[in-house]
């Protein structure tokens, strides 16, 4: 079975293709490393012991997308490929409409002329609204509150609208929340290009002391300790839930939408306190106002990705505290920096 990972060489995705081949997947990635580089390919090698085929290309070109598919006979595409910092999507709402829109129906045009019908979506808890009752079931009502948020909600509109055209496609949302963490072996994680918008980045930078001081937006929310509860989940655990959805697609036709979550929420003190004591180092940290538009609480049902796609997270908080650490560390001492 071969499969198209778009933006294969990011943070998910890079873990996804891991998963992937170790599941005897062959994988063909496309990236046009906008947010990422061409050593995560040596990385993903070095931990699965086998090759990936990878594309230069970006999904703003047709042409690019329509040789991957002219080259390999691809049985599913699964489509990390995006634009994804909400701060950045307020100040260039046309930059996440181009990439995350258009450029995603270049790729399905394209998968639509070579008959390969069977797609993943990475979508967001962000396309739940700040109402939704907790924990959020995929039937909440989708409101997003920004324009990157905006972007998955139309995506899904898109692929709903598609799967009632033709009912040969095979279609699933994965829907997911806060992920965090990185590979065990160290060798790939996060790696976010200028000032990081999530907490962990945002904490293992404190800890390595690239960054002085954690803000934490807001202490009087009506949670356990008066900040902000998210559900937290290992990306090692999300890119195994693509594994699983994989083999939904070729089970069954349809269009499913699942969250993937832990089901657990932890607050942000619980967060910095877990990754202090699991990694023995001070995060310095201050507390400032609530950030407009955050909710107090998010965290995931995710019965029915337990149900039907017979998968749920199984790494603890305090494994998402030390891989994070562990990459971090990787990336200080420069192990991992060298661009190739
Ligand atoms: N990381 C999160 O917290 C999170 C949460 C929910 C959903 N998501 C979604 O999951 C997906 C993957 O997220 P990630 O954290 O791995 O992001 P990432 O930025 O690390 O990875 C995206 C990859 O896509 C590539 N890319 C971007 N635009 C491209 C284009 N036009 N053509 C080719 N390659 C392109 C980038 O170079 C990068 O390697 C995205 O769709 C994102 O919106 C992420």
């Amino acid at each position: 079975m071969k499969v198209l990972v778009t933006g294969g060489l990011g943070y998910i995705g890079s873990h996804t293709c891991v998963e992937l081949l170790q599941n005897n997947y062959e994988v063909v990635v496309i990236d046009n490393l906008s947010n990422s580089e061409v050593s995560v390919i040596t990385r993903i090698e070095t931990i699965t012991h086998k090759k990936i085929i990878f594309y230069n290309g970006d999904l703003s070109n047709k042409s690019d997308i329509q040789q991957v598919f002219q080259q390999n006979e691809i049985d599913a595409v699964l489509h990390f490929a995006a634009s994804k910092s909400v701060n950045e999507s307020l100040k260039k709402p046309l930059k996440y409409y181009k990439n995350n829109i258009s450029n995603m129906i270049n790729l399905l045009e394209a998968m639509m002329e070579f008959n390969a019908k069977k797609f993943i979506f990475s979508s967001s808890a962000a396309v739940y609204g700040s109402t939704a009752q907790q924990p959020i079931s995929e039937l909440a009502t989708t409101k997003a509150m920004n324009p990157y948020g905006e972007t998955k909600v139309i995506g899904e509109d898109l692929l709903n609208d598609l799967y009632a055209s033709d009912s040969e496609w095979s279609i699933v949302v994965l829907r997911y929340f806060n992920p965090i963490g990185a590979h065990e072996s160290g060798l790939i994680g996060e790696h976010p290009n200028g000032t990081p918008n999530n907490l962990m980045p945002l904490i293992t930078q404190v800890a390595s002391k690239k960054r002085s001081l954690l803000y934490v937006f807001g202490n009087d929310y009506n949670t356990i300790d008066g900040t902000g509860v998210r559900d937290y989940i290992h990306v090692v655990d999300l890119a195994k839930g693509h594994v699983s959805a994989v083999q939904k697609l070729f089970s069954t036709h349809g269009l499913h939408t699942y969250n993937l979550g832990t089901g657990e929420g932890y607050s942000v003190l619980e967060i910095i306190n877990t990754f202090e004591k699991v990694n023995n180092v001070n995060i310095h940290y201050e507390i400032v106002d609530r950030r407009a538009g955050d909710p107090a609480v998010c965290f995931a049902n995710p019965a029915k990705a337990k149900e039907e796609l017979d998968w749920s997270a199984e790494r603890t908080l305090e494994d998402m505290c030390r891989d994070s650490w562990r990459w971090e560390k990787n990336l200080e001492n420069r192990i991992l920096t060298n661009k190739n």
